[in-house]
């Protein structure tokens, strides 16, 4: 029988600023799902990552089904009338509708999903960043799935030699390609390199796999607020899931993706790159410049429709070197304050709140002389003398 996994993420509300979730919300939060899922949930979990709330439900019903998305809007609905009531810090910021209408994709909300052919024993590890935007996840998920310097099962693997599927998504036009590797693998690196308009949406294993043809192996959230709002509204902190083991990425390849501080953008105010920095639930609070991005792994193991788990994968002395690494990075890159490549390139700018500060010079530009035309001038006063 076919299962669902089903993760709907959203910042509700954070104490003091976009540092943290308060107890009270997040308990609201976990108290909504058990009361009310009984009908439609056979297991869940909720957790976070900075400000964050994630919510993990395993159920039989498919992805977009109604009655789940509805308990997700609901739930967080909940919590928001808890972080009103505490006064916190941008109460509500992620559910941009005021009611819900059937599908909780394009409301606000972080949305991955896949129904599944759950295997014998089926691990899988859940990804949750924050201070970042969905395009964080293509350098990970091409290692994972497609760099046999990360992943040596894609060489000593027979199940994993001839290569996955690739959904990526152009989230600027909402349109989706796919492209197999290895094969392909050049063609699309052309475009995920782009990652604020590329991302990858899913993974799939080849129709020839022996253990698991044609399936959904990993899903990330490529919703992007400030398309839903038309303006900057706040940041769309990705999540994933992605299977392991048996034909798929191990554990290990599957972390050893994030053992490389490599830089996202995202941090302060969506407008700073910086390293994301791998860390255990105890360290998933922003801090430092509102971060640095941080990453926590959270892994689970589903049978008949019920977790064990999870295993706070990243709260590890494995992962120290990481840790340093993307600190040693932050003190590098601050140095640089408000200027590129530390903060984001112009084009990107434009989902930010700078755009309005700019817009007082609007008009206030005079043109410049260019100096070739100067000098085309001075030719034809001479020419008259
Ligand atoms: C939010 C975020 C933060 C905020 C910053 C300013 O996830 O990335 O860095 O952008 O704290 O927040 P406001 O404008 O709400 O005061
Ligand atoms: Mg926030
Ligand atoms: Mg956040």
């Amino acid at each position: 029988m076919k299962a669902t996994i089903s993760h709907i993420k959203a910042d509700i509300g954070s104490l003091p600023g976009h540092t943290t979730v308060f107890d009270p919300v997040i308990n609201e939060v976990k108290n909504f799902i058990k009361e009310k899922s009984e009908s439609i949930l056979t297991d869940s979990f909720v957790s976070h990552v900075g400000d964050d709330i994630q919510i993990t439900m395993i159920h039989n019903r498919g992805i977009d089904d109604f009655e789940v998305h509805q308990l997700a809007w609901d739930a967080f609905k909940a919590g928001t009338e808890v972080a009103k009531k505490f006064g916190l810090y941008g109460a509500g910021q992620d559910l941009l509708k005021d009611s819900f209408s059937g599908n909780i994709k394009g409301m606000g909300p972080g949305v991955a999903e896949m129904e599944i052919t759950p295997r014998k024993s089926e691990p899988f590890i859940i990804y949750m960043m924050d201070k970042t935007e969905p395009g964080a996840f293509n350098f990970p998920i091409f290692k994972m799935f497609a760099d046999p310097f990360n992943t040596p099962g894609l060489v000593i693997d027979n199940n994993m030699h001839d290569g996955f599927i690739f959904e990526v998504w152009d989230i600027v036009e909402a349109k989706r390609i796919f492209f197999s590797t290895p094969e392909q693998m050049y063609d699309m690196l052309g475009l995920i390199g782009s990652k604020s308009r590329y991302v990858i949406k899913r993974v799939y294993t080849r129709p020839n796999h022996e253990k698991l043809p044609d399936e959904n192996v990993a899903v990330i959230t490529t919703d992007k607020l400030s398309f839903i709002a038309g303006e900057y509204v706040g940041k769309d902190d990705p999540a994933g899931i992605v299977r392991i083991q048996s034909g798929l990425p191990a554990s290990g390849e599957s972390l050893e993706a994030f053992s490389h501080p490599y830089l996202v953008s995202g941090w302060m105010r969506g407008s700073f790159n910086g390293p994301l920095m791998p860390v255990g639930l105890k360290d998933a609070k922003m801090t430092r410049f509102d971060g640095p991005p941080r990453v926590v792994a959270l892994g689970f193991v589903l049978k008949d429709g019920k977790l064990s788990g999870p295993v706070d994968m990243f709260d590890d002395v494995a992962f120290d070197g990481a840790r340093k690494t993307a600190l040693n990075v932050v003190d590098y890159l601050r140095r640089m304050g408000p200027f590129e490549p530390h903060r984001l390139p112009e084009e990107e700018m434009e989902y930010t709140t700078l755009p309005r500060v700019l817009e007082k010079f609007k008009g206030k530009f005079e043109t410049i002389e260019s100096p070739k035309k100067k000098k085309e001038l001075k030719v034809t006063t001479k020419d008259v003398d």
